[in-house]
């Protein structure tokens, strides 16, 4: 139990302090070895809180122990933190007798997610729908996806894009109906695709009629699904809200619903309002929602900001300190909440497994060999997949929520690679690829193949990776290609599960906004109207949202060239201002040399050769902050695999001792040169034996970014062997 008394050093070695900590030193842009330095790390954590009462105020150490002891009651603990975990071997059972192994298709799958508005649009209203992502779905099957991702596609009112659901069991009117739906399941199946949609259940949308229930009659049964507070006797709403929380999306996290007399939560959006899930009839209503579209066919969900549902009894004030630290007051008191690990292993149960008298789904994939031929239909999935959207987790943390002990969710999204150190979302600056090497071989360092990582850098939440790395210019359609490329070697050959977002395939870039009038996101527009009301200029204000805004991968699809890019005969209701050449699918559909050829081949290799996900991985030149190259071992008699990139723009050398190999993509063929030209990459199979004496590689020049312990020996590499 860490208290007062305790060192620093045992904040450390608990997962939760060691990410918490870890998160700070990111925030801040400071090294890890602060907190290693022998006195840092023995200091009580009494004398840090005197020591940083000047800067934290007082309440800071006592609102982390508060978090720490969530999660102290020994089941919430990995064996070691920071390293490893000794894991169950395949085919054990984890608690509560789920037998996963066998089940876990989703460790070697590549995931696609699609953003149904931007993607096709079928019937020339100029929003996408889904009959018209059924008639791309050739486009996806080519592309070698194994498992197709939905945003959104509930009953909504669309406050938030359809994160704000109104019916869980109907498909918003402008996407189709369940007819339609039902046809796109079955299209995904046929071509050998799984298919998962989003689950939005930390809210619901203030339209669903539980919300409705709940504000006609408080004190009734729906009453307790949401967080409804009343006010102070006479209260009109102008009194203080119930605590100090923030809302993600601007302003107080309450809103007064006169109807109800009584405060409701929002975290998100002010029609997006926050289920209860102490109430034991919310648990259950979710995870009948869940077991409804297993039964469609349906082969598991993402699941929206799940880490944030469990909230702490009495939803305290958040500490001043870490509000300001991470800009959301009170979110040390849900973001990793106290019974967080039990209603996650809940819904598991209760939701995503099936029961030996479930009828059977209406289909199932069929199955699909390592040459891409498709076989039959494969049995039901014993459990459907659950993909954690975990915004704010660190590596331990991502641990306790996914590793195969635990029975919880299965894949979860960990945040921190999207932004370099000091750095937040809205930040103008060029996104350093060392940094994202060092995050890896950080996490790939700290975790074994009980554990699973979600290889990510686009999604509807965020602007294009490869415009934050090449800045302006990601215009340069050469450095563009070749940096998309860095990009998907780094994503389809590491160890992890990749999920493509769409246009990745295709390299897709940041949009040019010029008027707040161009975003439609709820995020960007609030940012906007906050900052000018600060007396910001309004050119200023565009300047401080435009970076992060979360329009620029959620604009159409760019299908063909043209004004509508081929994907509405009408007029698009978000338009793509990115008018280049070269990138779209239709122009890079058979040219050799395109990103979406360079994306087809490397996942049809990926699918052939084991080594890329199952085999051990080894990095080369750790330490280097230029040049990413690593090992894939070989898994039942195929080849050792050697990937090596140039992170950067400018031409670098190799470093010496790169094993000799036959290269398959990317590099020109004949003797291997001293040199890497600006972002090349190299897809390469070792000849026979030669890997294991790569070991003079295993060391170069420049400064470790950030990482501790990265993988240098052989005998670490066997905790990613299969
Ligand atoms: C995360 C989703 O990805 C984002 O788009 C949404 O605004 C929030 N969750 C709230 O549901
Ligand atoms: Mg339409």
């Amino acid at each position: 139990m860490v208290d007062a008394r305790s060192r620093l050093k045992e904040v450390y070695a608990h997962p939760v302090g060691r990410d918490a900590i870890d998160k700070v030193l990111l925030q801040l842009g400071r090294s890890r070895g602060w907190v290693r330095n022998p006195v840092v790390a023995n200091l009580r954590l009494g004398t840090v809180a005197r020591l940083a009462r000047p800067v934290l105020g007082d309440g800071f150490v006592s609102s982390l122990v508060t978090v720490l002891a969530d999660h102290d009651d020994g089941a919430a603990r990995l064996d070691q933190v920071g390293a490893p975990a000794q894991h169950a071997p395949d085919g054990a059972a984890a608690p509560g007798g789920v037998v996963l192994a066998g089940a876990e298709w989703w460790r070697e799958a590549v995931f696609y997610q699609v953003y149904p508005r931007s993607f096709a649009d079928s019937d020339g209203d100029g929003i996408g729908d889904l009959r018209g992502i059924t008639s791309r779905l050739e486009h996806l099957a080519d592309l070698g996806v194994d498992c197709v991702w939905l945003s959104p596609i509930f009953d909504s009112p669309n406050e938030d894009m359809g994160y704000d659901v109104r019916d869980y069991r109907a498909v918003m009117a402008e996407m189709g109906t369940l007819a339609d739906l039902d046809e796109l399941v079955a299209g995904c199946h046929e071509r050998g695709m799984r298919i998962i949609l989003d689950l939005v259940v930390n809210h619901t949308s203030a339209e669903h009629e539980w919300f409705r229930a709940a504000v006609a009659d408080p004190d009734g049964p729906y009453g307790d699904y949401y967080h409804l507070v009343p006010g102070a006797p006479g209260e009109d709403g102008s009194g203080p809200p119930p605590n100090n929380w923030t809302s993600f999306f601007g302003g107080s996290a309450w809103r007064w619903v006169p109807e109800a007399r009584r405060w409701a939560l929002h975290l998100f959006a002010p029609g997006q309002m926050d289920l209860n899930w102490e109430n034991p009839q919310v648990r259950a209503e979710v995870a009948e929602i869940v077991r409804w579209w297993r039964g469609r066919g349906i082969d598991g969900f993402r699941l929206d900001v799940i880490n944030y549902i469990s909230k702490r009894s009495g939803l305290p004030d958040g500490n001043e300190a870490i509000g300001r630290l991470m800009g959301f007051p009170g979110i040390e008191h849900y973001f990793f909440g106290p019974h967080l690990h039990a209603y996650l292993a809940e819904l598991r149960q209760a939701g995503f497994t099936r029961r030996s008298d479930d009828p059977p789904p209406a289909s199932t994939a069929r199955e699909r060999f390592a040459d891409g031929t498709l076989g039959g239909p494969l049995p039901p999935d014993e459990a459907g997949v659950m993909v954690g959207e975990t915004p704010g987790v660190g590596v331990e943390m991502s641990r306790l929520l996914s590793n195969r002990s635990r029975a919880e969710l299965d894949l979860v999204f960990n945040f921190d690679v999207l932004d370099g150190p000091g750095k937040v979302r809205w930040d103008d600056y060029r996104y350093d690829l060392a940094y994202l090497k060092g995050f890896y071989l950080d996490y790939l360092a700290r975790t074994g193949p009980g554990d699973a990582i979600a290889l990510f850098y686009d999604n509807h939440d965020n602007p294009r990776m490869l415009s934050k790395v090449l800045g302006a210019k990601d215009r340069d359609p050469e450095l563009r290609a070749a940096a998309a490329k860095v990009l998907a070697t780094i994503q389809l050959t590491l160890p992890g599960t990749p999920f493509l977002f769409q246009g990745q395939e295709i390299g897709a870039v940041n949009q040019e906004f010029t008027s707040v009038g161009d975003l439609q996101d709820v995020e960007s527009r609030n940012r906007y109207a906050e900052l000018c009301e600060t007396g910001l200029s309004e050119a200023v204000a565009l300047a401080q949202v435009l970076p992060g805004a979360r329009d620029h991968a959620r604009v159409p699809m760019r299908w063909e060239p043209g004004l509508t890019t081929g994907f509405t005969a009408g007029t698009p209701w978000q338009t793509g201002r990115e008018d280049s050449r070269g990138f779209t699918v239709a122009e890079q559909t058979d040219d050799p040399d395109s990103v979406l050829t360079y994306y087809r081949d490397l996942i049809a290799l990926r699918r052939a050769e084991p080594a890329l996900t199952r085999g051990a991985f080894r990095a080369l030149a750790p330490r280097s902050r230029t040049y990413f190259g690593w090992l894939r071992t070989a898994v039942g008699g195929s080849a050792d695999w050697l990937i090596e990139v140039n992170l950067t723009s400018r031409t670098i050398r190799r470093p010496r001792g790169v094993p000799e190999a036959e290269t398959v993509f990317g590099s020109p063929g004949g003797p291997l040169r001293a040199t890497l030209a600006p972002y090349e990459c190299r897809v390469a199979r070792l000849t026979p034996g030669n890997g294991r004496t790569a070991s003079a590689a295993g060391d170069s020049t420049g400064a470790d970014p950030a990482s501790s312990g990265v993988i240098t020996s052989w005998s670490k590499m066997e905790g990613w062997s299969a």
